[in-house]
């Protein structure tokens, strides 16, 4: 894994695969651009190499007397603060090259850009968290391996009193990215391979060696006899036996009551026996990703080792069609109590939520966090960029917004109100799996509410977020870095 850390760079002494500079694109020169390297940007600007506007980019395989090998320059305005998502594609302009010619190692000199409303340490934070996140590849089913080649960031700072607030930034980031590689790993491997077996042996791997991180998994003997009839209506026709697996976190005090987070684990979902069409089917491995989003979150919070109690939860079943699965219009009854028509057997990601989250009730959470690649209609109303954000305490769902924006992984508040309950009145059952058509997230979320109801709850759609789908198909690792971010602002509260 990349190393990163914070020290005092000199650009014309230090040794590395490749020196980062900012260049502005005023009168501003970089404090860092002394004597030779100040006269060679000034060439460079006049010649119209490099203006120095954000997005711009030069990279110099050899320049004159400094020690590193390469110089990389990077536009940076008019030193005026960049706003977020331009520092962001300047990260990954960053990263691009420093991949592209496969440098070892790189010194970072770009404290001297901000970022609209952000401090030094936010910038250092996502940094590190963007390139080592750019680091990940998927490679573990492929003969040929080509692992990325950086091993190592230096961050420059000067700052004495900053250093402290930088290097908690750095290792942030770090964790972060961390999980996030977990979580995209866990997604990116096919059904095949991540079963429900296999998501239960991957947490019972991280707990290994941890003293503060234990695991228990519940089988579907221990689930019928708690009567988790919904969750087990969803594992009936398949051969993979569901598993809900437990993490228990323990850094905060004892009597400090948990957050619980509860990952949707559907590790194919067909559709069952409302099964859905073949074009693009494939994409449903991905829907094990809130569940791989809590693991990757419990590996960053131990890396970091918040002072906080958090409970980990993966409700994981493989939904498919035989002879002895659920079918339309079947009644199912859940832990709660309540019984529920199945009407759709593709909305099953409700099906395993709701008996999980009867289950959180015996550790009398401080709040439970659901997160869930759980409705096609989240994707419509709010695209890839923000994931869908329910809860029935406006403090927490306000909570959970900031951490979304303060983390570069948003989500969006959407509406609970009661006048939608009634799209999932049943004639035969308690409630009706599905809430037809309209407002299909919305529906679903206010299906959860009803197994929430003794708790501060919030739920997060990631249908949108949790991956990519063409050319750079792929898990994304979302909402890892969210989370953590509400975790560490509670564990500090
Ligand atoms: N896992 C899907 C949701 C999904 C679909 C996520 C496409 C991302 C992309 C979920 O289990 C599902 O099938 N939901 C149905 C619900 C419907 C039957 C009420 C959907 O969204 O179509
Ligand atoms: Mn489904
Ligand atoms: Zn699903």
């Amino acid at each position: 894994m990349l190393t990163i850390s914070s020290q005092t760079i000199n650009a014309l002494t230090c040794r590395t695969a490749c020196l980062v500079l900012p260049v502005f694109s005023g009168k501003k020169m970089s404090a860092h651009a002394a004597g030779e390297l100040g006269k060679l940007v000034t060439t460079l600007q006049k010649r119209g190499d490099i203006a120095g506007k954000p997005g711009d980019s030069l990279l110099l395989p050899h320049a004159g007397n400094i020690a590193a090998e390469r110089l990389l320059l990077v536009g940076a305005g008019d030193g005026k603060p960049l706003t977020r998502t331009q520092y962001l594609s300047l990260l990954n302009t960053i990263a691009d090259h420093l991949h592209k010619v496969k440098a070892k190692d790189a010194a970072l000199l770009v404290d001297e850009i901000g970022v609209q409303g952000r401090d030094h340490a936010w910038c250092a934070e996502l940094a590190a968290r963007q390139l080592a996140n750019s680091c990940y590849r998927f490679d573990t089913l492929k003969k040929d391996k080509k692992p990325a080649a950086l091993q190592k960031l230096t961050w420059h700072t000067s700052d004495k009193k900053q250093q402290k607030a930088i290097d908690h930034g750095l290792a942030s980031g770090r964790a972060v990215a961390g999980g996030m590689a977990l979580a995209r790993e866990l997604g990116n491997l096919p059904g095949n391979v991540c079963t429900p077996t296999y998501l239960a042996s991957q947490a019972q791997q991280l707990a290994r060696g941890k003293k503060n991180l234990s695991v228990k998994v519940l089988e579907e003997k221990q689930m019928r006899e708690l009567k988790m009839g919904s969750l087990l209506s969803v594992s009936a026709g398949s051969d993979e036996p569901a598993k809900l697996v437990i993490l228990d976190y323990k850094g905060g005090a004892k009597n400090a009551k948990p957050v619980v987070l509860v990952g949707k684990g559907i590790t194919f979902d067909t559709g069952g026996i409302c099964i859905k069409p073949g074009a693009g089917m494939e994409e449903m491995k991905f829907d094990m990703c809130g569940a791989a989003s809590v693991l990757g979150v419990m590996q960053a919070i131990v890396d970091l080792q918040l002072p906080l109690n958090v409970i980990g939860m993966l409700a994981c079943a493989e939904n498919m069609p035989n002879g002895r699965a659920t079918k339309p219009g079947d009644i199912v009854t859940s832990m709660s109590g309540k019984t529920i028509e199945v009407i759709n057997t593709d909305a099953e990601g409700r099906l395993v939520l709701c008996d999980a989250l009867t289950y959180a009730e015996r550790y009398e959470p401080a709040a439970v966090i659901d997160i869930a690649t759980l409705t096609g209609a989240c994707v419509i109303a709010l695209g890839n960029h923000a994931s869908g954000l329910y809860s029935n305490r406006d403090e927490l769902g306000e909570q959970l917004f900031d951490a979304g924006l303060q983390a570069e992984d948003k989500a969006w508040r959407m509406p609970l109100w009661e006048e939608y309950q009634q799209q999932l009145k049943s004639p035969y059952a308690d409630i009706a799996n599905v809430g037809g058509r309209n407002a299909g997230s919305v529906t679903a979320a206010c299906f959860l509410a009803r197994f929430a109801e003794k708790y501060p709850w919030a739920h997060l759609d990631i249908a949108g977020t949790a991956w990519n789908s063409g050319a750079n198909k792929g898990a994304t690792g979302r909402p890892v870095p969210l989370l953590v971010r509400f975790l560490q602002s509670y564990a500090h509260s």
